[in-house]
């Protein structure tokens, strides 16, 4: 039997009856009706903070939106993904990221099969080979230690590896250097390498399948300078290339010896594979028992998220937040704001979690969603963001809900740099929720004709999401908590968040055109106008006759 679709629920029902008695209610009069909201609309859980006082709801909206999460099997679809079950259902795959960062006495059966020791063998092997490298044991080719480290992957295989190499940079070896490449813009791996020596260098090539063609192109790429640079012996692939994946066969057709080979399964998602054999640059950087700790704050929010009541849950609350704003207000977009400039890459990083998992048309059963999926998830860090698009924030006519995320306490304390960070952040939720009124412009001494200009009418909606200090384990908080946020949401449009059949596409045609620019000749080319014009236009640039 098919899942009704979501707005026939009596439960979305209720929600739109309260949303439209609540649309026209301001956040100054909702917290003049309850002046302990900022203290009471807050939930505390492995170690994050969650005001969400400065959203667009009341105690009721919360009451009504568990209530949807209860109708819709959220908490039934949790467990299941806890428990194994195939809940990609077209992969019909599990969706295990949860046993990456289970103790090892926890026990998780995939098809009967105990998956936690396998995943502890991989992490004490990623740990001995992390130990020789960071010692100086691991030599090159030409007897030298490693000092260079560059992660070549794509998607999952890169953002999550280059956000938590910026994350943490503060714990990392800073007499290594680490870089990432993941275009198959040449410029990427030739940037990355122009000034390293190859007898320094190893590489990772990251790829779940050891089939993306930016990957594969970029390793091969990155083998012939190694090769080249250290005297065109082939042996040098042993000392210098190590390999991620799932595929331990395409790795092997690389010329990658598969025990300098780490494995994980087809139960990680790409997009969820950062805290696997894919954090490997991580641990490199941060050393295995930093590495342990961030796998430990995952660890700390899973069983949040599991065992919380919703009320308090808070990847639960802020992914029926997100439902909120996304449905009922027809919110776009939500702009995450990190007031950490080590945190410059997580919104990118979120960009692929938040969006390849919920960018979705059709519900489980294969059938049109009838509301809007996945919102654009972006973002920057503050302040900087500040000074460049907050005005639209501020006073443009879009709502566009935010995620500000502060720190108590700074990794690198100068003199009283943190306090400015962290007001700003404070500032810029109190400016969003409560703007000012055109009679406290014209109080400042304003003249009429500027009156309209400097109002800011408010009910800007913000999460402001507070931990102790950026450290290994709140990464791993954090990063989790999204995740489940977005398994939240997605549970919500009963959609599948694991699977990317729309990237498909993009990679088919983009193999297509690979001859067409190549071929010598007058290809037949069968594409629309525009295209053709455009491929033909490629080979009169590259001197090709046409
Ligand atoms: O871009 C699509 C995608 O399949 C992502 O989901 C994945 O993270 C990325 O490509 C890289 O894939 P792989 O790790 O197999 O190289």
């Amino acid at each position: 039997m098919s899942t009704p679709l979501l707005r026939t629920l009596p439960e979305w029902q209720a929600l739109a009856r309260h949303w439209r008695a609540l649309r026209g209610s301001t956040l100054k009069q909702l917290f003049d009706a309850y002046p302990q909201r900022g203290a009471r609309l807050t939930a505390e859980g492995a170690g994050l903070y969650l005001d969400y006082s400065k959203n667009l709801v009341t105690g009721e909206t919360i009451r009504l939106l568990a209530e949807l999460a209860r109708a819709r099997g959220v908490f039934a679809r949790r467990d299941a993904m806890f428990h194994g079950d195939r809940i990609n259902a077209t992969e019909k795959r599990a969706v295990l990221h949860v046993a990456l960062r289970a103790p090892r006495t926890e026990c998780i059966l995939v098809d009967g099969k105990d998956v936690v020791p396998e995943v502890h063998a991989v992490l004490d092997r990623m740990a001995a080979f992390s130990d020789k490298v960071r010692s100086g044991e691991w030599l090159g080719h030409s007897g030298k230690p490693m000092r260079n480290v560059i992660s070549i992957g794509i998607g999952g295989s890169d953002l999550g590896p280059v956000m938590a190499y910026e994350a943490l940079k503060h714990f990392s070896r800073r007499d290594m250097t680490f870089r990432f490449v993941s275009n198959v813009d040449p410029t990427d791996l030739a940037e990355a390498t122009r000034d390293l020596d190859a007898g320094e260098t190893l590489f990772i090539v990251c790829s779940k399948t050891f089939t993306t063609l930016e990957t594969l192109t970029n390793a091969r790429a990155a083998r012939d300078w190694s090769v080249q640079q250290l005297g065109g012996d082939e042996t040098v692939v042993a000392r210098h290339f190590v390999a991620v994946s799932t595929n331990a066969a395409e790795v092997e057709k690389f010329g990658i010896d598969t025990a300098n080979m780490f494995g994980f399964w087809d139960w990680v998602g790409g997009r969820y594979s950062m805290d696997s054999a894919i954090g490997l640059s991580t641990m490199l950087a941060i050393g295995p028992e930093s590495f342990r700790e961030m796998l430990a704050g995952f660890h700390a929010m899973d069983e949040h998220f599991r065992n919380a009541p919703a009320e308090h849950n808070l990847p639960l609350l802020m992914g029926l937040l997100a439902v909120w704003y996304n449905n009922f207000f027809g919110a776009q977009t939500v702009a995450v704001l990190p007031y950490a400039q080590y945190l410059k890459r997580f919104p990118a990083y979120l960009q692929q979690l938040t969006m390849e998992s919920n960018g979705k048309h059709v519900t489980l059963d294969g059938e049109r969603v009838d509301c809007a999926t996945g919102p654009i998830y972006w973002g920057e860090p503050g302040t900087n963001g500040q000074h460049s698009f907050y005005q639209l924030i501020h006073q443009g006519t879009r709502l566009i809900p935010c995620d500000c995320i502060g720190f108590m306490h700074p990794l690198d304390p100068l003199g009283h740099q943190h306090d400015l960070l962290m007001a700003n952040l404070i500032a810029q939720t109190e400016a969003l929720a409560f703007g000012k009124t055109a009679d406290q412009v014209r109080a400042e001494g304003t003249p009429d004709w500027l009156v309209p200009h400097r109002v800011c009418d408010g009910n800007r909606p913000t999460n402001t999401i507070l931990a102790d200090q950026l450290t290994p384990r709140t990464l791993g908080t954090l990063v989790a908590l999204y995740e489940h946020s977005v398994f939240t949401q997605g549970a919500i449009w009963n959609i599948d968040s694991f699977d990317q059949w729309g990237v498909e596409l993009g990679k088919q045609l983009a193999r297509k055109v690979v001859p067409e620019l190549q071929t010598p000749g007058t290809p037949k080319l069968d594409h629309d106008d525009s295209t053709n014009t455009l491929i033909r236009r490629y080979r009169a640039a590259q001197g090709s006759i046409q």
